[in-house]
């Protein structure tokens, strides 16, 4: 029975969930969002946390202050709390209304960035916006998780392990790319461990981490708007690449069998389910990371009036569509 009397002390690492019934591919997708911060992202703020008390840099008084989509802010905000600092999120449109409310409600405070800069998009503004802000009082610590060498530790120390512990015979897997530290995290440990494992990263259709041509994204958690600086490609074996359209058709898919998943885990398993459509995967054992659930998603990927708007009356056909319970054939 775990007892626990801070939120960061918890996390869920032993749950998977066998897609093969879902999509008729091998696939066994580990769930990160069962813990306090709802998200993969307690590693990394953890871990990113835990080295500024380390080196000193966050003293009384200290106000830590960082660019996040949602999680990382919402995990933040958590630990702000729970270990008595002042938390400060700098967000862009896209993050969702709820993660929005629940960081606030954590006692954390938002600040929007409205317009993306021209370069860089909204993270390029988002990150201006944390410099500009840094620049003004010397109170303010940036974690910076774009370059935070804690982000990718984490999961060499924890998400890597985990998985290697439960899949001796690991094949190949499938990483969703935003800062890429769970992706490096997972690669590096793996590169060292004793059997080769494939390491495939999954990417938006849209964002420039491997180098494809800008493109609007609406979906947040997964993809970047400029070069991950964290990012090695020499540790990656391949990324592909997902349209949000399938993004949305995949989060559906789950949710028609009682998963509700975020949209990264929907992105993560359209880009598993074409890699394993091409490939004999028969005998691989493969696993991919599903960074977070779909409750934060209410009122975007699970609502009609807004998928439908940016994707089209038909994106989910009829058998996807929301009431009506059609079980397809076990294929994607
Ligand atoms: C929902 C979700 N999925 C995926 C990711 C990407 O993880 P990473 O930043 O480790 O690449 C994030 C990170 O913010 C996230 O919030």
């Amino acid at each position: 029975m775990p007892v626990i009397s801070v939120p960061e002390a918890f996390n869920e690492e032993e749950l998977y969930v066998d897609l093969r019934p879902i999509f008729g591919h091998p696939l066994y997708l580990k769930c990160e969002g069962f813990n306090f911060a709802g998200s993969v992202k307690l590693k990394t703020a953890t871990a990113m946390v835990e080295g500024a008390e380390r080196d000193g840099v966050l003293a009384p008084g200290s106000i830590l202050v960082e660019s996040s989509s949602g999680n990382l802010g919402v995990a933040l905000s958590m630990i702000a709390a729970s270990r008595g600092y002042r938390f400060l999120c700098v967000t862009d449109p896209r993050c969702n209304l709820s993660t929005r409310l629940l960081m606030e409600a954590l006692g954390s405070e938002v600040h929007v960035v409205d317009e993306p800069s021209v370069s860089g998009g909204y993270l390029g503004a988002r990150i201006n916006y944390v410099r500009a802000l840094c620049a003004t009082d010397g109170r303010y610590v940036w974690l910076d998780q774009y370059t935070n060498p804690d982000n990718w530790q984490a999961h060499y120390r924890t998400t890597a392990p985990a998985i290697a512990g439960q899949f001796p015979q690991l094949d190949v897997l499938f990483v969703g790319a935003g800062t890429t530290g769970t992706l490096m995290g997972c690669a590096r440990y793996f590169g060292e461990w004793r059997r080769p494992v494939r390491i495939v990263a999954v990417d938006s259709v849209g964002s420039v981490s491997f180098g494809h041509p800008p493109g609007r994204r609406m979906i947040p958690g997964l993809g970047m708007s400029m070069r991950p600086p964290l990012l090695d490609e020499s540790c990656v074996d391949e990324a592909v690449h997902v349209e949000e359209v399938d993004t949305i058709r995949a989060c559906h898919r789950l949710a028609r069998h009682g998963f509700l998943f975020g949209g990264s885990t929907g992105t993560v398993v359209a880009g598993a389910m074409s890699w394993l459509a091409r490939h004999d995967a028969r005998e691989l054992t493969t696993v991919a990371i599903a960074p977070d659930l779909g409750e934060r998603y209410l009122g975007t990927i699970y609502q009609a009036s807004w998928f439908q708007d940016r994707y089209g009356e038909d994106v989910l056909g009829s058998g996807d569509l929301p009431g009506h319970h059609v079980r397809e054939a076990a294929s994607y």
